[in-house]
C-alpha cells in the first residue's frame, strides 16, 4: 500500500463545496446522506471543512489498511480527538498512540475480559431491574434519556461496585449528560474559542472538576467499603477464570475499576481520574444509542419482538434474568448486532497521517486528517443488501466471516474498542430486562430521525411501556 512505482492518482473531491466553508454546510445539515454519498466518488474522497481538507475512506478494505495493516502511519488524532483530549485528559481513548497507550491498554485489558465482566453481571441486572421496574405504566417516556440513565447506572455499579452510595450515583447521572453536551459543543468550535473565559467554558471546567471529585469518592468508597467485607462463601468466577485479582465477595463489591487501583503506583490519582472519565464517556452514549434504536425497531417489527420474548421465556422459564442466561440468548445478540450495524453508532472517526503515504493508489500528505465511518460501511449495499432494512437474520450464529469483516462498529487494530465485551453484556441485560418487565412496548412519537453528534442518535423517541 505504501510502495508503488505507478504515479498516484489525484484524490477525487466531493462535489458541492462552497467558497470558504467547503463541505461544512453539508456535514452540518445532512451529515449521514452526505457521508454515505461519498462512496459514489471513489474509495478515498477529499472533502473540505473550511480551508482544511480531510480524506474520507469509503472502501472498507482501505479502512482496514488505515486501522490495522498500516496503522503505524495513521495515528489516532484529528480535531475531535484533540479537543476531547483537552477536555477529558489522557485516558485510553484519547491518549496519543505510543508507549503510554500500549502500557495502559495492557494494564486495563483484564478489566474487560468476558469472565471478569461476568462477575458483575448479576449486580448490573439487579440495578437495571430496579430502575426499569420503577417506570410508571403507560407513561410517555423519553427513551434515549432513559437508556442513558440506565446504561450509566449499570456501568457505575460494574465499575465502582454494587455498594456505591446513591447520592454519588445521582450526581454522576445529573453531571454526565451535561458534560457530554459541553464536550460536543467544544468539538464544534475553533480551539481558541474554547480557551476564552466564557460562562459556558467556565461552567464546563467547573463540572469537570466536580466529576474528578466524585470519581475520587467512588474510588475511595470502594477501597474503604471493601476492606471489611466478609469473604465469599462460595465460588468466585473471577478466580476460576484465572483473573489476576483478589477473590471473594469483597472484590465483587469493589467493581472492575479495582484492577487499576490495584495496579498501585502504575497510575497516579490524576491518571485514574482520566481513565474513569474516558471510560464513562466511551461507554454510555454508544450503548444507550444502540439500545434506544433497537427498542424503536422492535415497535416496527412485532415478529422480531415476539421471537425475542419467546427466546427469553424459554431460557428464563418465568424467573428473572440471571447472568448465566446471557450466553443462551443468541437471538437477543443478533437483534442488538443489527441495531449496532444499522445505526453505527459512530459515524465519523478520525486519524492523522504521520507521513506522506499512498492509500488506494492515492497520495495522502503528511498531517492530513483521515475520516472513517462505521455508519458508512455498515450501510453499504454492496455488503449489506437493503441496508435500511432492520434484519437480525443477517447475523445467524454461523454467518460467513466475510460479512462480519464489514462491521466496523467497534473499530479495529490497536485502538479497537476495549469495552466491546462489556457493551454486549450490558446491552443484553438491559434489552432482556425491559422485555421481561414490560410485556407491551408502544411508540407514541413520530418515527425518530437520526441526528449526529459523536453517535447517531434519535432526535425524539417517546414510548410507553405497559403490562397488557
Ligand atoms: C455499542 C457500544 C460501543 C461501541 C459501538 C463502541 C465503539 C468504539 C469504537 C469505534 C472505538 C474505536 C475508536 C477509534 O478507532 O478511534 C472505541 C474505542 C474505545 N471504547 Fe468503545 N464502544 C462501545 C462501548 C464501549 C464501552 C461499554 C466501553 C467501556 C466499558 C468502551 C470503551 C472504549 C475505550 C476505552 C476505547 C479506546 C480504546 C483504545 O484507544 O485503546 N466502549 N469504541
Amino acid at each position: 500500500m505504501t510502495a508503488s512505482s505507478a504515479k498516484p492518482a489525484p484524490v477525487p473531491t466531493a462535489p458541492g463545496a462552497l467558497p470558504l466553508i467547503g463541505h461544512a454546510h453539508r456535514l452540518v445539515r445532512t451529515p449521514l446522506p452526505f457521508i454515505t454519498s461519498l462512496r459514489a466518488h471513489g474509495g478515498v474522497v477529499r472533502i473540505r471543512l473550511g480551508p482544511t481538507p480531510a480524506y474520507v475512506v469509503t472502501d472498507p478494505v482501505l479502512t482496514r489498511t488505515v486501522l490495522v495493516t498500516e496503522a503505524a502511519h495513521f495515528a489516532k488524532g484529528g480535531r475531535v480527538f484533540d479537543v476531547l483530549r483537552g477536555v477529558f485528559g489522557d485516558g485510553l481513548a484519547t491518549v496519543a498512540d505510543g508507549e503510554t497507550h500500549l502500557r495502559n491498554r495492557r494494564l486495563m485489558q483484564p478489566m474487560f475480559n468476558k469472565a471478569h465482566i461476568a462477575t458483575r453481571g448479576n449486580a448490573m441486572i439487579e440495578q437495571v431491574r430496579s430502575m426499569v421496574g420503577a417506570w410508571e405504566e403507560n407513561r410517555f417516556r423519553n427513551v434515549f434519556a432513559d437508556m442513558n440513565d440506565v446504561t450509566l447506572a449499570a456501568f457505575l455499579v460494574a465499575l465502582f461496585g454494587m455498594d456505591l452510595p446513591a447520592h454519588l450515583q445521582e450526581e454522576f447521572t445529573v453531571l454526565m449528560p451535561v458534560i457530554m453536551k459541553g464536550a460536543i459543543r467544544q468539538t464544534l468550535l475553533p480551539p481558541w474559542v474554547n480557551r476564552l473565559p466564557l460562562p459556558a467554558n467556565r461552567a464546563q471546567t467547573h463540572r469537570l472538576t466536580r466529576l474528578r471529585v466524585l470519581i475520587d469518592r467512588a474510588v475511595d468508597h470502594h477501597s474503604g467499603g471493601s476492606a471489611g467485607a466478609p469473604p465469599s462463601p462460595g465460588h468466585d468466577p473471577a478466580e476460576a477464570a484465572g483473573c489476576p485479582h483478589r477473590a471473594g465477595a469483597d472484590h465483587e463489591r469493589a467493581g472492575l475499576f479495582e484492577t487499576l487501583v490495584a495496579a498501585g503506583d502504575q497510575f497516579t490519582r490524576r491518571q485514574l481520574q482520566d481513565e474513569a472519565i474516558t471510560l464513562m464517556n466511551a461507554a454510555i452514549e454508544t450503548t444507550a444509542t444502540t439500545l434506544a434504536w433497537t427498542l424503536y425497531e422492535l415497535t416496527r417489527h412485532p415478529e422480531v419482538e415476539q421471537r425475542l420474548r419467546a427466546e427469553l421465556a424459554a431460557v428464563c422459564t418465568g424467573r428473572p434474568l440471571r447472568q448465566e442466561d446471557l450466553d443462551r440468548l443468541p437471538y437477543a445478540r443478533q437483534v442488538l448486532q443489527e441495531g449496532v450495524r444499522k445505526y453505527g453508532p459512530a459515524w465519523m472517526v478520525t486519524r492523522s497521517a504521520t507521513r506522506d503515504i499512498e492509500l488506494g493508489g492515492h497520495h495522502i500528505p503528511q498531517g492530513a486528517d483521515i475520516v472513517w465511518s462505521p455508519y458508512l460501511h455498515q450501510n453499504d449495499p454492496a455488503h449489506f443488501p437493503e441496508p435500511a432494512t432492520f434484519d437480525p437474520d443477517r447475523w445467524p450464529p454461523d454467518r460467513p466471516p466475510t460479512t462480519r469483516d464489514f462491521l466496523f462498529a467497534f473499530g479495529d487494530g490497536r485502538r479497537k474498542c476495549i469495552g466491546e465485551n462489556f457493551a454486549w453484556t450490558e446491552m443484553q441485560i438491559i434489552l432482556a430486562t425491559v422485555l421481561q418487565t414490560w410485556p407491551r412496548l408502544r411508540l407514541v412519537s413520530r418515527p425518530p430521525r437520526p441526528t449526529t453528534a459523536i453517535t447517531v442518535k434519535p432526535d425524539r423517541l417517546t414510548m410507553a411501556f405497559g403490562t397488557a
